[in-house]
């Protein structure tokens, strides 16, 4: 009882906390930001100019986010990658992955021929 009296008092700081984060996203200059990730991720996102490039529209934001920070910080390594996080400060990248999620996902409607050994 006591641990559901906590969770009915944190509920609404969580929200609160998501909602600030959300209203820290700008956009406009994530769509700016975009510009040189389109050579390989698609200029709507999609990925459809080589399979080897994820398709970044319509993934969550924090994914995308976190995938990008961990390029930076080196927990996830991709030599093409840790290039251009390099010039991308905090807020850019929260901005650009809020702007990739934002974008409608085209390509992926289901998994087939998309799982290994299919
Ligand atoms: C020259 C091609 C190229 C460019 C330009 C490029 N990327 Fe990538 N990106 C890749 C490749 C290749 C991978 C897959 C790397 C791996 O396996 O970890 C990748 C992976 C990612 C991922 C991880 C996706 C996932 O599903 O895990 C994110 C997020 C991402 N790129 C964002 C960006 C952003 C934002 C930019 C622009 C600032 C950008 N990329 C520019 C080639 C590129």
């Amino acid at each position: 009882m006591k641990r559901f009296a906590t969770m009915l008092l944190l509920t609404p700081l969580a929200l609160a906390s998501v909602t600030a984060l959300a209203a820290d996203v700008d956009l406009e200059a994530g769509k700016a930001k975009s510009v040189v990730c389109q050579a390989c991720h698609g200029a709507d996102g999609n990925a459809e100019v080589d399979p080897q490039y994820p398709r970044l529209a319509g993934q969550y934001a924090d994914y995308l986010a976190h995938a990008l920070r961990q390029y930076k910080s080196g927990g996830r390594t991709n030599a093409i990658m840790q290039g251009f996080v390099t010039t991308l400060s905090d807020q850019d990248i929260s901005n650009v992955a809020a702007y990739f999620s934002s974008l409608p996902d085209t390509k992926l409607t289901n998994l087939a021929g998309r799982v290994q050994g299919d």
